[in-house]
Parts: C-alpha cells; sequence; structure tokens
C-alpha cells in the first residue's frame, strides 16, 4: 500500500483473515522475535503492526511504542491485544514512507511483514538495506512456512554516527 484513501472491504477483510491466520506464522516467528527485540527500549515505532501480533514483545516497562499502520480496520485487534497485554499503545495512522513520527526522536524502528505489502519495492530488500547508509547491518535469510512470500531476511540495521 502505498497511499491512505477511503477504508475498502479488502482491508476489512485483510485484517480479519490476518487475526486469524497469523498463529502458524507466529509460531515460527518466535524462534527469532524474541532475540531481535529483547534488548530494545525507549521509542519503540512498529511500521504496519497490523493486528498486533508484536506486542507481546514490548508490553514491558521501558518501552513507549509508537504504531503507523494505514489500515483502519486494524484498530480493534491491537486495542484488543493491548487492553489483553495491560499495555498503553499510541497508534497513528500513516505509511512507510511518510512516517508520521518526527525525525531522530525514537530509539527504534521495527517492522515484520510489511515489506512485502509495498507496492514499488526492489523486492531485493537486503540490497535496499545494503545500499541504504547504515552504520552496520547484519541479516540472515530464512525460509517462512508460508505458501507466498516464503524467502524471508531477519536482521538488524544501525544508524550510522
Ligand atoms: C502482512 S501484514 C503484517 C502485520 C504484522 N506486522 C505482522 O507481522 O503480523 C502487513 C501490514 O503492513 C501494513 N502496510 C501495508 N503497506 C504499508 C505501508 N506502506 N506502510 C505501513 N504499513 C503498511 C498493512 O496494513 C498490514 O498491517
Amino acid at each position: 500500500m502505498d497511499r491512505l484513501g477511503t477504508p475498502t472491504l479488502r482491508q476489512r477483510l485483510f485484517a480479519w483473515a490476518l487475526a486469524r491466520l497469523n498463529k502458524r506464522y507466529e509460531r515460527f516467528a518466535s524462534k527469532y522475535k524474541p532475540g531481535l527485540f529483547a534488548d530494545l527500549s525507549g521509542i519503540v515505532v512498529e511500521i504496519g503492526p497490523g493486528t498486533g501480533a508484536n506486542l507481546r514483545y514490548f508490553a514491558k516497562p521501558g518501552v513507549r511504542w509508537i504504531g503507523v499502520e494505514p489500515n483502519p480496520f486494524m484498530t480493534s485487534y491491537l486495542e484488543e491485544e493491548a487492553q489483553r497485554l495491560g499495555m498503553e499503545i499510541d497508534l497513528r495512522t500513516g505509511l512507510a514512507n511518510k512516517l508520521p513520527v518526527e525525525d531522530n526522536t525514537v530509539d527504534a524502528v521495527v517492522s515484520t511483514l510489511v515489506l512485502c505489502c509495498v507496492n514499488d519495492p526492489d523486492r531485493e530488500t537486503w540490497h535496499m538495506l545494503e545500499t541504504a547508509g547504515f552504520g552496520s547491518l547484519a541479516y540472515e535469510r530464512i525460509t517462512a512456512p508460508t505458501p507466498i512470500v516464503s524467502p524471508q531476511i531477519v536482521g538488524v540495521a544501525v544508524k550510522a554516527t
């Protein structure tokens, strides 16, 4: 998705399906997510949080979570999950290419399964990351048990100082 517009039936169905279908993927991803997210603290921005599969990793003291999500039908799922976790969330409507967050004000940006939804990316995400000017970049390629978007990368990029 590359622009905000009138909410569509497709978005509503996508939110409904995501809330029901991501359990198997999350079992697989739980091998990686704790290691990636455990040390994050301060202001953490999540791009495209969907129905809140990652919220559980940020429901802890010392983290202020801001979610940037274009699909308004994700809101009720996110709020329900946040309530279940006893967590306050700051959910903002927006897109990855123009985050509604001031520059240089956050400690970490996280995102899972989002770049496959961006309309016009270079699908070689690792190449974009390698040439984006990060100070350091470490990633590995993994094969997810999903019918599509099975080749994935998992990693951490750190801003150059
Ligand atoms: C496949 S879902 C993944 C949701 C969640 N991150 C997860 O791992 O379960 C993709 C999410 O990215 C959002 N999204 C799509 N295009 C986006 C964009 N350009 N900027 C931010 N979020 C976007 C979708 O609305 C959806 O919530």
